[in-house]
């Protein structure tokens, strides 16, 4: 029987600890504060902001939202991130992804003070997370890192295998599991033998896209399962990439989807935000 990992008691218990030195600096007359952009109306990313914006209320954090419409042009959306940037009573700003055809994401998020990009996807914080320097790392992959530490997870010496090359999270996956000292194997739809290759990982990450993609016949008996998948089903149910039933009874530990990995996402969001803070008060 493998332990599965609860992201969401995981989730509060960081969530906790961010409210500890959120109420500290509130006492030193400092209130945190993170801008949320959306474009369009498009109902899943309406629930993101949404969940945001609710997490910043639990713990203490100011948040405002700027809502434009979906045919905004790519130099309004521009100088409202200047707008914010410029607005030392903002601390983190996030752009809700994915952003209309018309708009070119890059030439967006390069746009983001990077002190303020609280995403984590701006080029010098990826380059300095590269280099190991200090940074806003993408909330999802720094979720990982915290729900294998926090679960008692050995990494260090361990074979990881990062399936997913995205921006934003396979390639800092890969990377935050090397700074933790993990052989790291990045593998992607054009791998070669990916199950034969996904069986050798102690550490196996998943972040493809397919709904449980990934079968008992990938998995080493003990490895460690992190499923950063999620879908809704036509039964309305949701699933991770990783087939929970079929891999659960070779995996030590594993995430479930919902409640692993998701939960995290937020967490870090919030850490980040935390961070955001105690920067432009040079705390
Ligand atoms: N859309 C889906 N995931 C994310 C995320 O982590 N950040 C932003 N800004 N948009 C997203």
């Amino acid at each position: 029987m493998a332990k599965i990992i609860d992201g969401k008691a995981i989730a509060e218990e960081i969530k906790h600890e961010l409210k500890q030195e959120i109420d500290a600096m509130k006492e030193r007359g400092i209130e945190g504060s993170l801008a949320v952009i959306q474009v369009g109306t498009d109902p899943a990313s309406s629930v993101y902001v949404s969940n945001k914006k609710k997490a910043c209320e639990a713990l203490g954090i100011r948040s405002e939202s700027c809502e434009l419409p979906e045919d905004v042009t790519e130099e309004a959306l521009l100088r409202q991130i200047e707008i914010y940037n410029g607005n030392p009573r903002i601390d983190g700003i996030l752009v809700q992804l994915p952003l209309p055809p018309h708009i070119n994401e890059k030439r967006v998020l390069d746009a983001i003070d990077p002190t303020k990009d609280v995403d984590g996807f701006h080029p010098l914080n990826v380059g300095a997370l590269l280099i190991g320097e200090k940074g806003m790392v993408s909330c999802t992959p720094a979720g990982v890192i915290q729900l294998l530490k926090r679960s008692g997870i050995e990494i260090a010496g361990k074979h990881c295998v990062v399936i997913g090359r995205s921006n934003i999270v396979g390639k800092p996956m890969a990377v935050l599991m090397l700074r933790e000292n993990a052989t790291v194997t990045i593998a992607h739809s054009k791998t070669k033998n990916l199950e034969s290759l996904c069986r050798t990982a102690d550490i196996l990450i998943v972040a493809v896209g397919k709904p449980k993609m990934i079968k008992a016949s990938y998995i080493k008996e003990g490895a460690v399962v992190i499923d950063v998948g999620i879908h809704r089903m036509e039964n309305k149910k949701l699933c991770g990439d990783v087939d929970f039933e079929g891999v659960e009874p070779l995996a030590s530990a594993i995430t479930p989807v919902p409640g692993g990995v998701g939960p995290m996402t937020i967490a870090m969001l919030m850490h980040n935000v935390v961070l955001a803070i105690k920067e432009h008060y040079g705390l």
